[in-house]
């Protein structure tokens, strides 16, 4: 069904809710697509699992260590840059991103909400003191070699990467707000993801629920086919500048 611009502009709440797609203009590469998704080429079990850290720890701060060098290196895209102008436009916007990355923040987002952690959020794998400020990068870091992950200032453990692994839970606080500002939206936009990974994959639809219009944006076209359910089928960099200008002509 097609969707009415003017929708966006007249809407009180917005909730954008977005996944690696929309971080696939700047360079950084998604989970799932084809030949190019991370999980097509490496393996989720060794990578992104605590027993895979335990099992080789230099391993899986190397390969951390190189996604962080690549999204230092670069640069937000025009998806990000109209989500941070759309927060300008209307009266309340809430951004849930289940990305590891900075580029919301760096694209002028602020107060987002982060399902999935933060790359430059290192915690201690023993004691879980988190490390706040960003660590530099190590010499090497972008070969994705092996690289001993740095040891605990206070109990010389290993740190690990602030980011949320399969079996663990994800960060409380994030959470229920995210649920929270789903089910008080008048609009959700799910911009560029495959909606699998739960529990965040439940979002657009607690919005749905509770009442809200939610608009799918993602080349891959989704949707129940629900009558307050829409999709704009094309890349994030491209559909979120048109919506916003012919939203708010
Ligand atoms: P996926 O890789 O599963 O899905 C990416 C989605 O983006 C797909 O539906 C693509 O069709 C779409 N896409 C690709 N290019 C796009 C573009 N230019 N514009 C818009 N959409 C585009 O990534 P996520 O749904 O984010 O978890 O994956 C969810 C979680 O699975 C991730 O947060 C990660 C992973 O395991 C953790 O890191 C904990």
């Amino acid at each position: 069904m097609h969707f009415d611009p003017r929708l966006l502009a007249d809407a009180r709440h917005v909730v954008v809710f977005t996944g690696a797609g929309v971080s696939a203009e700047s360079g950084i590469a998604t989970f799932r697509d084809k030949l190019t998704g991370l999980w097509e080429r490496f393996d989720p079990a060794q990578l992104a699992s605590a027993e895979g850290f335990r099992r080789d720890p230099a391993l899986i701060w190397g390969w951390y260590e190189m996604r962080r060098a690549g999204i230092a290196d670069a640069r937000p895209n025009p998806a990000h840059l109209a989500i941070a102008e759309l927060a300008t436009r209307v009266p309340q916007l809430t951004l849930i991103t289940q990305n590891v990355d900075d580029l919301h923040e760096r694209a002028g987002s602020h107060d987002v909400i982060h399902l999935h952690g933060r790359l430059d959020a290192a915690r201690c794998l023993a004691c879980a003191r988190s490390v706040s400020s960003a660590l530099a990068l190590p010499e090497g870091a972008r070969d994705g070699k092996r690289i001993e992950p740095p040891r605990c200032a206070e109990c010389d453990g290993p740190l690990r990467p602030g980011v949320v692994w399969f079996g663990e839970s994800l960060p409380e606080q994030a959470l229920s707000r995210a649920f929270l500002a789903a089910a008080e939206c008048d609009l959700l936009l799910s911009v560029g993801t495959s909606g699998v990974v739960q529990p965040a994959a439940l979002i657009p639809g607690v919005a749905l629920e509770a009442g809200a219009r939610v608009v799918h944006i993602n080349p891959q076209v989704s949707g129940s086919g629900h009558a307050r359910e829409f999709a704009i089928a094309g890349k994030a960099g491209e559909v979120l500048p048109r919506l916003l200008s012919e939203a708010f002509a």
